[in-house]
Formats: structure tokens, sequence, C-alpha cells
């Protein structure tokens, strides 16, 4: 491996922390098991701006990692699993997949399709031989390519134990690729400004779910069964959506906004002394179908993108 980035550097220790190591000796020799060369550097975050990791030779090809293999642990994997929610109705995808281990327990205990993508071929030969032991290897597929250009739109839930700041480059195409729905849940590691939806301590370590939302800023407007046109104008910031409202084209109120996938609410009043009105309506990218029926006559049509 080329001299180790400084984002990368700068973002082990914080790895390492979540790991519960007691003395920086104990992390030395840990990452020295990784193949890294640590020369005689201690592990303040001073010196990891300046650590020159040797290439890392796996079967002699020579493999540039953005995070160390470190695999998680059984209590994380099923903690993960359940918040997730992941069924065998899912397609799992593991970026980093290492060993395959959350594959094959998903494969296992909720007979889960998955895929494991790994840029390390030693990790996806132990990755099909441990699916292979476990006898579900005809439920999952391992991948040995970089997670930053893989394909996975096709995945309805995420995995990742990855580094802040490889969560950051994945972030754009996890909004854009995968389907409003899709749950992506990181171990110990966030994703900016991009609040999860859920957070959950096991342990001392920190996992976070997201929910992809679907993209609805724009100018939407639809007839209610009283014969109104509602129109709203929205702006989005990841999940968070805010706006105005209009009802035949007189200034309303729109008093809440929730978006979780592509199930969009809406309560929209006419006014402070009148009740709101709400509209719940599955999202697609021009069109959204009410799902509860009864105030609504149409569909929500976009007519502007703002
Ligand atoms: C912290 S380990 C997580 C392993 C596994 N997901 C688990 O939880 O047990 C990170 C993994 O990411 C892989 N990796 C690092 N950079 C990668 C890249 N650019 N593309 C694909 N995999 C990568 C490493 O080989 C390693 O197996």
């Amino acid at each position: 491996m080329p001299a180790l980035s400084k984002s990368f550097a700068l973002q082990v220790p914080t790895l390492y922390d979540e790991l519960e190591f007691q003395y920086d000796d104990e992390l030395i020799d840990e990452l020295r098991d990784l193949g890294y060369n640590l020369g005689d550097h201690s592990l303040s975050e001073t010196d990891f701006r300046d650590l020159d990791f040797d290439e890392y030779d796996a079967d002699g090809a020579d493999i540039i990692l953005d995070v160390p293999y470190v695999p998680r642990d059984e209590k994380i994997v099923n903690a993960m699993l359940d918040l997730a929610q992941v069924t065998s109705q899912d397609i799992l995808y593991d970026l980093g997949c290492g060993d395959g281990r959350i594959l094959v327990a998903a494969a296992l205990e909720r007979n889960t399709h998955g895929v494991g993508i790994d840029i390390d071929p030693m990790r996806i030969t132990e990755a099909i031989e441990y699916a292979r032991y476990s006898g579900v290897e005809h439920l999952v597929h391992f991948i040995e390519d970089d997670l930053l250009e893989a394909e996975f739109s096709n995945a309805t839930v995420v995995t990742l134990y990855l580094l802040d700041l490889v969560n950051l480059q994945l972030r754009p195409r996890l909004l854009d690729e995968l389907r409003p729905g899709t749950r992506v849940v990181s171990h110990a590691f966030d994703m900016g400004d991009w609040k999860p939806d859920q957070r959950q301590n096991c342990g001392n370590i920190n996992l976070y779910k997201w929910i992809v939302p679907a993209k609805v800023a724009g100018t939407w407007q639809w007839q209610a069964t009283t014969g109104e046109t509602y129109r709203v104008e929205l702006k989005q910031k990841y999940q968070h959506v805010t706006g105005k409202a209009w009802i035949d084209g007189v200034a309303a109120q729109l008093k809440s906004v929730l978006l979780s996938g592509d199930l969009i609410e809406l309560q929209i009043k006419k006014d402070a002394k009148t009740r709101p009105i709400c509209f719940v309506m599955r999202c697609a990218r021009q069109q959204w179908q009410s799902i509860d029926g009864g105030l609504q006559a149409t569909p929500a049509i976009k007519i502007a993108d703002n």
C-alpha cells in the first residue's frame, strides 16, 4: 500500500477506539497483523498523519484498501441485521464484506439473498469458503471489486463497516442509485450531515440506520374529493422536507411533512381555525399515488422542478 492518505490516517484511531483496545501496544500489534508497517510510531492522532504504510500484498496482488480488515463480532452482526429488519425478501449487500460473515449469518438465520463486495481477493476466497462450509452458497454471491465503483443498485439493504470518509464518498451513490426505502446500516461511522433515521448503541459502539428518501423537491398538485386543488412547493435536504402550500391558489399552512423512503405524509390546513387535512402518498419521480384514498381524487403530479 502506498503512503497512507491523510484522510485515512485520521480515521484509523477512531476505528480502533471503537474496538475497545486497552493499550497502544495492542493496537500496534493488531495493525501489524493487518499487514501495515508501523515502524516505531505510537498511535497518537498526530503520528497517524505521518505513518508510511507498506504496500499490502495479498497473494502477490497489490491492492489499495480504503479500510483495513477488521471483522465485526457476532453480537454486532446480529444487531445490524435486527436494526435493518432484514428478512427473506431482502437483497442484502455488504460493501467491504471481509470474510462474508454478515451475509452468511443473514442467509443462515433469515434465508436472505446477499451479495458481498471486497477489493481483497483473500477476503473473497475466505467468504466463498465460509459460505460453502455453512451450506448457504446458493444464497450468497461474492464479487472482488472496489466498493466505490461496484454496482449495488438492486440492494434493499446495505451494510457498511467502513470509515467516515469512505461513507461520505459513497453517500451520493447511495442516495442516487438505491431505490427509495432501501435501508443502509453502518457500524460505528456516520454519513456527515445526512443524519440517521435511527441510532442504536451496541456495547459502546454506535450503529446507524438511514432509509433512502425519495426525491420530492419540486411543485406538486392534486385534487381533493371536495373539488379543491392542492398545491405544494417543497424543498428537500435528505429526508427533511419543508415548503409551502396553497388551496385553490390561496396560501394555506403546510403544517408538517414526513418523508420515509417513498412514503410522504402532508398535513395542510386552510388557516389557523381549521383542522389539518392529511394526505399520505407513495412517491414516484413524476407522480404520487394516494395510499389512503379517502380525501384525494387524483394523484399528485409534478408541475415544476423549482
Ligand atoms: C472493517 S472491514 C469490514 C469487514 C466485514 N464487513 C465485517 O464487518 O466483518 C473492511 C473491509 O473493507 C474492505 N475494503 C477496503 N477498501 C475497499 C474497497 N475500496 N473496495 C472494496 N472493499 C474494500 C477490506 O478488505 C475489509 O475486508
